[in-house]
């Protein structure tokens, strides 16, 4: 939703992640999927950007200290609740230039991903507890704005298909909304 958003604001950006899919899907076939997106690299930018922007979970899970510890001068007693603010670290000045914009540029080409190994950047968290289901996380929002990008016309809304396709006893029938 929010990468929708933030397309709809950029429409230079939706324009190239718009012709990048087209480009990758060519005459190849009429679906999309997962494949023909792992080689769309500016359309993963803008979604690493977005995740950055706007992370689902601000403060990742509650984490719980298994035995006292210091970090940076403060000492953390055995079974203390931890949040980390993650969307805090995300839009640190100090980390990111420009911070607070949408500029899927910084991820294009860049080494830093979400596999929990920049801690600048952790959308999915990091160590032994980070989200087991990144990949498929990643890969499934990729294949909704993907397909919402690329089939529907968002500047020709007069043309959208409204119709229900019923699936009943075998039957299949198409009613078109009025
Ligand atoms: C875009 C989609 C997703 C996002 C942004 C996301 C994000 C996260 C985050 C931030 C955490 C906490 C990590 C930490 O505290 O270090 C987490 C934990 C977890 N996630 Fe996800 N997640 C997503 C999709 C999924 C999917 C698809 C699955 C399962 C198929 C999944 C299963 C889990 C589980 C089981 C945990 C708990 C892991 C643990 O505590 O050991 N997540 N997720």
């Amino acid at each position: 939703m929010w990468l929708m958003v933030q397309l709809m604001r950029n429409q230079d950006t939706l324009s190239r992640v718009r012709q990048e899919i087209a480009e990758a899907i060519g005459t190849k076939t009429a679906m999309i999927d997962d494949s023909i997106l792992s080689t769309c690299e500016y359309f993963q930018a803008c979604l690493k950007e977005t995740l950055r922007l706007h992370i689902p979970g601000p403060f990742l899970v509650p984490h719980q200290a298994l035995e006292n510890f210091v970090l940076n001068d403060y000492t953390i007693p055995k079974d203390s609740i931890m949040l980390v603010n993650a969307r805090t670290i995300q839009l640190d000045p100090e980390n990111w230039k420009d911070a607070t914009s949408f500029k899927p540029d910084r991820f294009f080409g860049s080494k830093v991903d979400f596999r929990g190994n920049h801690f600048e950047y952790i959308p999915f968290g990091s160590g032994r507890r980070m989200c087991p289901g990144y990949q498929i996380g990643f890969r499934n929002v990729q294949l909704v704005v993907a397909c919402l990008i690329y089939y529907f016309d968002g500047e020709n809304p007069e043309n959208l298909d409204t119709g229900d396709i019923f699936h009943a006893g075998g039957l299949r029938r198409r009613n078109r909304c009025l």
